[in-house]
């Protein structure tokens, strides 16, 4: 079994933090998303792994390398356009060859990873075609939606339907055999011009090949907005270790699950975990926490932040408290003792301000 990673789309959703990176590789407490898909996918043992990257696909490359770090091979495939799923599919081919594989969005976050649905897959032993993954959701029209039949089985798909026939959202993990590339060649561009992998499964179906679907027992989120990230960010650091690598004064206070990575300094602070603070990063006269991860390279002094992700290099300085916020990489958050006591504000395109 081979694997096909979706790393391209612009990340519009998620500007202006995506201007200057790829949505895969924002990171929720202080790892790319794309690097748990990576793991999760590295867990189920398969080795060979294809990217497909588009516009960002220097930054993806540069980030992944070979996939050794993974314990995977990585093979990076070009998709010139963001045409659709199914036409990521469609250039990945010559990659994928007769195979069996895990197609995986590459901004999809599955908490309890994938294996159980990887493993159901090669039990049922080429009895199944093509296995999706569902999950129910409030808001199925932002989705692909399954309609189930009375014994389980997958009746029909839509994508993004005005009025949703189910709350069955498509979790972004799906399982093919070869039959997909047959269904990704005869469906057309849907409304939105794309070639939808949702319209090729449900080829599948129309075509008498059997379907499977399993629901989504953990938490899932696709992570294309800012407030799934710091949900993201939330769920992820309740999985770490707490662990100081740093270096944190006796005037400190660390609660809870904390991790300090190597050369960062805490002076005169609290830290209340679950929180991550990267490496060489400095924190002096703040309050950090719950639920914060501050990068690499940041400097926090005399502010407290909660529930909130702030990027490497960043600068946040006596701005009182901050929460339920993302600050973009080398962004700066400062205040002024000087007249007239205005907000003074350079803010990149796309950015978001709430006053209180
Ligand atoms: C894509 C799929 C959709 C699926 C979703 C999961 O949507 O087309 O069926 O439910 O991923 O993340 P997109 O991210 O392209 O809007």
């Amino acid at each position: 079994m081979k694997a096909l990673v979706l790393s391209g789309g612009t990340g519009s959703r998620l500007r202006p933090i995506t201007y200057t990176s790829a949505k895969q590789l924002v990171p929720i407490a202080n790892k790319p998303i794309l690097f748990y898909g990576l793991e999760s996918i590295a867990k189920c043992g398969i080795k060979d792994v294809g990217v497909v990257v588009g516009e960002t696909a220097k930054e993806v490359m540069e980030t992944l390398e070979d996939g050794s770090r993974f314990g995977v091979n990585i093979s990076y495939i070009r998709q010139d356009r963001p045409a659709g799923l199914a036409h990521a599919v469609f250039v990945s081919r010559e990659f994928l060859g007769d195979d069996d594989f895990v197609m995986y969005l590459g901004d999809n976050f599955i908490l309890g990873g994938i294996e159980e649905f990887v493993e159901a897959f090669r039990v049922a032993q080429g009895g199944v075609n093509a296995q999706i993954l569902l999950a129910k959701v409030e808001d199925p029209h932002r989705f692909g939606v399954a309609v189930l039949g009375e014994d389980g089985s997958v009746v029909r798909l839509v994508e993004k339907p005005e009025v949703p026939p189910s709350d069955l959202a498509l979790v972004g993990v799906y399982i093919f055999d070869k039959h997909i590339h047959e269904a990704v060649r005869s469906i057309e561009p849907s409304r939105r011009g794309e070639l939808e992998i949702t319209d090729a499964i449900d080829r599948l179906i129309e075509d008498g090949l059997s379907v499977s679907s399993s629901i989504v027992e953990g938490y899932w989120k696709d992570l294309g907005e800012p407030e799934a990230l710091l949900e993201g960010n939330r769920l992820a650091l309740d999985l770490l270790e707490g662990e100081v690598c740093g270096r944190v004064d006796s005037s400190s206070h660390i609660q809870g699950r904390v991790v300090i990575e190597h050369g960062a300094e805490v002076v005169a602070s609290v830290i209340r975990g679950p929180v991550v603070i990267g490496a060489g990063a400095r924190i002096e006269g703040s309050f950090i926490g719950p639920y914060t991860s501050i990068g690499p390279h940041c400097t926090v002094r005399s502010s407290e932040i909660d529930y909130s992700i702030v990027l490497k290099d960043a600068v946040v300085e006596y701005v009182g408290r901050l929460e339920g916020s993302i600050v973009g990489k080398a962004a700066k958050v400062t205040r002024r003792e000087s007249r007239p006591s205005a907000l003074r504000l350079v803010i990149g395109d796309n950015s978001q301000v709430e006053l209180s």
